[in-house]
């Protein structure tokens, strides 16, 4: 079944394009360590957003790489940055949906790599798009899922009430038909595509207080609360004054000593 009504819970309003843009920057390098590639490899970026860790992929590899993104107004945002970077055309970007790659006849079954990251998490039919990821695959070429598993979040020392703000998030997710448990199903997703040889890891989103980037860790966790307060105030899951109680003990956090964040990203990798 094909579900083109997915809701993306987070949006494209500047801030969480800002947002976007700063967990590139803390991510890339990072993911970029669990993605084997080959110079001049074909790749197939499935919603690349705004394009920044293709450009990465392609800049890094000196590969052929093509994103595909569904929503226009992320592609207009995703060119101008390219622009802006001097890398205009290093990357070809198509909108398109997940469920239906928009690639021509002669375009599948040809890629050395799909891959996607923090994707699947907001499809209401993963599988569909896993399924037409492997189409896109050459027989023997890798196919790389990259996504959330939110229960592994920790923060420490404690923060007040965030427990509480955190598990209402997680309801939030599911309420729009996200799924803030897809990391644990990557591999299976694979299996139930046909792929072989799979593995798994994870790639750290954490971070210490003695890290120049620990507070936009932590601005990253926040601002993705704050986005889902009219879900988790406005339908009364926590009240107002909780909330913002919980908002300013995140914001004090950013500056204790000896705090860390930990967080772990779920990889899964298969073969055609
Ligand atoms: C959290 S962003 C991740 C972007 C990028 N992969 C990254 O890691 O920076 C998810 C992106 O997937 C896009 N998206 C959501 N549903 C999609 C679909 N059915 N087909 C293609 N893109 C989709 C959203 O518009 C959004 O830009």
């Amino acid at each position: 079944m094909t579900n083109t009504s997915d809701q993306y819970i987070h949006g494209y309003t500047p801030a969480e394009q800002e947002r976007l843009a700063m967990l590139n920057r803390l991510l890339n390098d990072r993911c970029r360590k669990v993605i084997e590639v080959n110079t001049g490899d074909k790749i197939l970026d499935v919603g690349s957003g705004l394009g920044i860790f293709s450009r990465h992929l392609a800049r890094e590899t000196a590969c052929q790489v093509i994103g595909v993104e569904k929503s226009l107004e992320q592609l207009m945002t995703c060119l101008q940055l390219a622009k802006n970077d001097g890398e205009s055309g290093l990357v070809e970007y198509r909108e398109g949906s997940a469920y239906a790659l928009p690639l021509e006849a002669n375009e599948w079954n040809t890629f050395d790599l799909v891959h996607t990251r923090f994707l699947l998490e907001h499809l209401k039919d993963p599988q569909t798009a896993v399924d037409q990821m492997m189409l896109a695959l050459r027989p023997g070429g890798k196919i790389i899922l990259i996504d959330d598993d939110h229960v592994h979040f920790q923060c420490y020392p404690p923060v007040a009430h965030f427990d509480l703000l955190w598990n209402n998030y997680l309801r939030s997710y599911d309420r729009l038909g996200n799924d803030p448990f897809i990391g644990r199903k990557l591999v299976y997703l694979l299996h139930q595509a046909s792929a072989t040889n799979l593995q798994n890891d994870f790639v750290n989103f954490g971070s210490t207080s003695d890290n120049e980037d620990f507070i936009f860790f932590v601005d990253n966790i926040r601002e993705i609360i704050v986005q889902a307060e009219s879900i988790i105030v406005g339908q009364g899951m926590i009240d107002e004054h909780t909330f913002e109680q919980g908002i300013q003990a995140l914001d004090r956090f950013k500056n204790f000593k000896g705090a860390s964040i930990w967080y772990s990203i779920h990889v899964a990798i298969g073969e055609k």
